[in-house]
Parts: C-alpha cells; sequence; structure tokens
C-alpha cells in the first residue's frame, strides 16, 4: 500500500455520459468524483475569482482553461477529500483534455499519485451533440448549444484525442461504448473498476 492518491481519468466527448457513468460509479465504489468542468464552473461563479472572467470565455468557446488553474482546483479538493474525509480514490472526470493539462498534470502531480487507469466514454458525434442539446434545455450552461458545441466537438477531436493515444500507447486505456443505454453502459464499466479493484489490493 502507498499513501499515494489514486485516480483514474474519465474522458470522452460532451455528452458522452463521463459525469452520468461517474455518479453510478460513486454510488457503487464510493470513490470520490471530481468534474474539472464543474470545479471551474464553481470557480468562474466565485464572486472574489481572479480567473472567472478567463473561464467564462474559454467555457463558452468550448477551449481549454490554462492548467495552472484546473490542476490548483483539482489538487485542492483531493488533498481536501484526503484530510478530511480519509478519501484517496479518485474519478477525474473531464481532465487531461490537451496537452497543456497533460504536462501540468505530470510535473506537479504524476509523484503524488498512482494513474490506475484512464476510462474512455466512445460516443459517435451526432450523439453527443444531441445528447448535449437535450440537456441544455434544462442545464443552463453556457455551452450546451450548437455554436459552442461545434467547437467544442473540434477541441475534442483536435486536443484531447491526442492525450488519449498518449495513453494508449502506456497501456492506461480502458474503452467503453457510450451509445447503448445508460445501465448497460455501467455494466462494462463496472467490469472494469472491479478489475482495477482486483490488482490494486493483490
Ligand atoms: P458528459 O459529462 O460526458 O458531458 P453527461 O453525463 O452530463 O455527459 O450526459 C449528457 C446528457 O446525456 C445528460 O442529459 C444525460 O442525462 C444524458 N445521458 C448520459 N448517458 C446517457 C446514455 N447512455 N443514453 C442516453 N442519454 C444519456
Ligand atoms: O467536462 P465539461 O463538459 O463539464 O467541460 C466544460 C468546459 O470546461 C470545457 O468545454 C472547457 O471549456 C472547460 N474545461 C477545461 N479544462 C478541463 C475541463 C473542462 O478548460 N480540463
Ligand atoms: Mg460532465
Amino acid at each position: 500500500m502507498t499513501d499515494k492518491y489514486n485516480v483514474i481519468f474519465i474522458l470522452g466527448g460532451p455528452g458522452a455520459g463521463k459525469g452520468t457513468q461517474c455518479n453510478k460509479i460513486v454510488k457503487e465504489f464510493g470513490f470520490v468524483h471530481l468534474s474539472a468542468g464543474d470545479l471551474l464552473r464553481a470557480e468562474r461563479n466565485e464572486p472574489d475569482s481572479e480567473f472567472g472572467e478567463e473561464i467564462a470565455q474559454h467555457i463558452k468557446n468550448g477551449s481549454i482553461v490554462p492548467v495552472a488553474i484546473t490542476c490548483s482546483l483539482l489538487k485542492r479538493e483531493m488533498k481536501r477529500s484526503k484530510e478530511n474525509d480519509d478519501k484517496d480514490f479518485f474519478l477525474i472526470d473531464g481532465f487531461p483534455r490537451n496537452n497543456d493539462n497533460l504536462d501540468g498534470w505530470n510535473s506537479e502531480m504524476s509523484g503524488l499519485v498512482n494513474l490506475k487507469s484512464v476510462l474512455v466514454f466512445d460516443c459517435p458525434k451526432k450523439v453527443c451533440v444531441d445528447r448535449c442539446l437535450e440537456r441544455g434545455k434544462t442545464s443552463g450552461r453556457t455551452d450546451d448549444n450548437k455554436t459552442s458545441l461545434e467547437k467544442r466537438i473540434q477541441t475534442f477531436t483536435d486536443s484531447t484525442m491526442p492525450v488519449i493515444e498518449y495513453y494508449r500507447r502506456e497501456n492506461l486505456v480502458n474503452e467503453v461504448s457510450a451509445e447503448r443505454p445508460e445501465d448497460e453502459v455501467f455494466e462494462d464499466v463496472k467490469r472494469i473498476i472491479q478489475k482495477i479493484q482486483s490488482e490494486n489490493n493483490s
């Protein structure tokens, strides 16, 4: 055993179902879910944040916030969960999204973390867009609209796919087909997590 943070990165296009599946994993396995997007939205909404406006622009444009900001939010939450709740297994959702995220994470966090897996939700672009447009009817998000979604999909293809390919070469990727109903997707997710857990305990 080590006292490092255990981490599973959760990646996939916008609307692929990352948050939905993370909620299920939390219920079943008790891990801590940290969504980079949720943390950035919360920071954007802080009246005193020096980064609020910068974050708001990136979110609307579907571009990626500089890693120093995102990584410090993630690190703060990981530290808090470990110190307050004695939790050390994290689902980090929507990160790393580009090479800047990856490099920043590796220099700041890699010595503190056991990266267990990169769980990738594979979903056709059209399904992703339709899900986000549907979510946009109630989400109140500034980026669940057609214009932002085109940019978000482009960012995923141009900037996030290379990160997934990097982790594939490291043999860390577990891919799940995410076009199916939620519970069917979760059956596969469960099997993958159980395997990771059994390796963790051996
Ligand atoms: P992400 O975090 O990857 O952007 P979400 O988990 O927020 O995606 O899901 C996007 C939208 O699609 C939500 O409205 C959610 O209820 C819906 N959704 C998630 N998974 C599925 C699924 N397997 N089938 C149909 N709709 C889904
Ligand atoms: O993951 P989610 O869809 O909630 O992300 C919403 C937006 O937050 C992204 O389109 C991007 O602008 C921003 N984000 C980011 N860096 C991350 C994760 C999210 O800049 N690692
Ligand atoms: Mg999400």
